[in-house]
């Protein structure tokens, strides 16, 4: 390289260096904020809008910030990289933010509700906080965290409806439950004010309470004969595509079909609504706000 050309080189290093540090520090040489965005994750491609959704709205909210990803799952972890198509978990993501020389991180799950997921996130960030490597790392709350919340996430269920639902046609929203103690209240809680709200509004979940049975014994009870099924989740994956709006015979299609009810199935995730996101991006603000105040 001719001598000239060298200095223009270190010249430019030494300029984006110098950005760098001004966006990292703030002023502050001993402090380096970044945001990691965790998820369960997702192998269907179709449900890559909503993730795409929950970046652009985290960017347009923390303009200049480091945002960082990872996924909770192993199994789409796995199948993501045999693709070519590697995503980190929280562990990796958190080392390599360390050794870049993050010093203060805000770590945002977009999981429902404080189910098993979230909890490991939380006892991942805790190892990280034990091994002192981070001077600062603090969680923020799941999307169902309190009453408000909920609110603000039926609201945004219940907009999902089509512009065509007639008056006497139900809405029955696929949530995923919980086995974690104490979680699948929250989706109990979670149907009662959907209900409150719209007499039609159902919710079941997957995999924990409400079941699917007392979807359909309100649904008969209410002799509905036409019902949306619409997902409780972030995305429209394999839970949406299988267990709600698939032909085999034990998807909720399939089983309300079955009692007389004709069932059109709505393949949004509730991660494609920006006012859903915004729930999570309030909860992230928080703990954002919260680094480095000391
Ligand atoms: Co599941």
């Amino acid at each position: 390289m001719k001598a000239q050309a060298l200095v223009a080189a270190v010249l430019t290093l030494a300029a984006t260096l110098t950005q760098v540090k001004a966006a990292h520090h703030e002023g502050d040489p001993s402090v380096k904020k970044g945001i990691l965005l965790v998820t369960f994750g997702t192998s269907v491609p179709e449900a890559q809008p909503a993730f795409k959704n929950i970046d652009r709205l985290a960017r347009a909210r923390f303009p200049g910030a480091d945002i960082h990803w990872a996924f909770t799952s192993r199994m789409i972890r796995k199948k993501l990289a045999a693709r070519g198509e590697p995503v980190d978990s929280p562990t990796v993501a958190l080392a390599n933010m360390l050794e870049q020389g993050y010093t203060h991180v805000a770590v945002q799950s977009f999981h429902f509700i404080p189910g098993v997921e979230f909890h490991e996130v939380v006892r991942t960030a805790a190892r990280f906080r034990g091994l002192g490597g981070f001077k600062q790392i603090d969680v923020g709350l799941p999307l169902l965290a309190g009453y408000d919340d909920v609110g603000r996430a039926c609201a945004t269920a219940l907009s999902m409806a089509p512009a065509g639902r007639k008056p006497d046609e139900a809405l029955v929203f696929m949530g995923h439950g919980s086995e974690h103690h104490g979680a699948d209240l929250i989706y109990v809680a979670t149907a009662a004010m959907l209900r409150e709200r719209d007499a039609l509004a159902l919710l079941g979940t997957v995999e924990g309470h409400p079941t699917l049975d007392v979807v359909v014994a309100a649904c008969k009870k209410a002799n509905v004969k036409k019902a949306y099924l619409i997902p409780f989740m972030s995305v429209a994956g394999d839970h949406v595509r299988n267990d709600m709006a698939g032909d085999e015979d034990d998807s909720w299609k399939s089983v309300l079909t079955a009692q007389g009810i004709a069932c059109e199935p709505v393949l949004t995730g509730m991660a494609e609504c920006d006012t859903v996101v915004a729930i999570w991006l309030d909860h992230l603000d928080a703990v954002w706000k919260g680094l480095a105040a000391d």
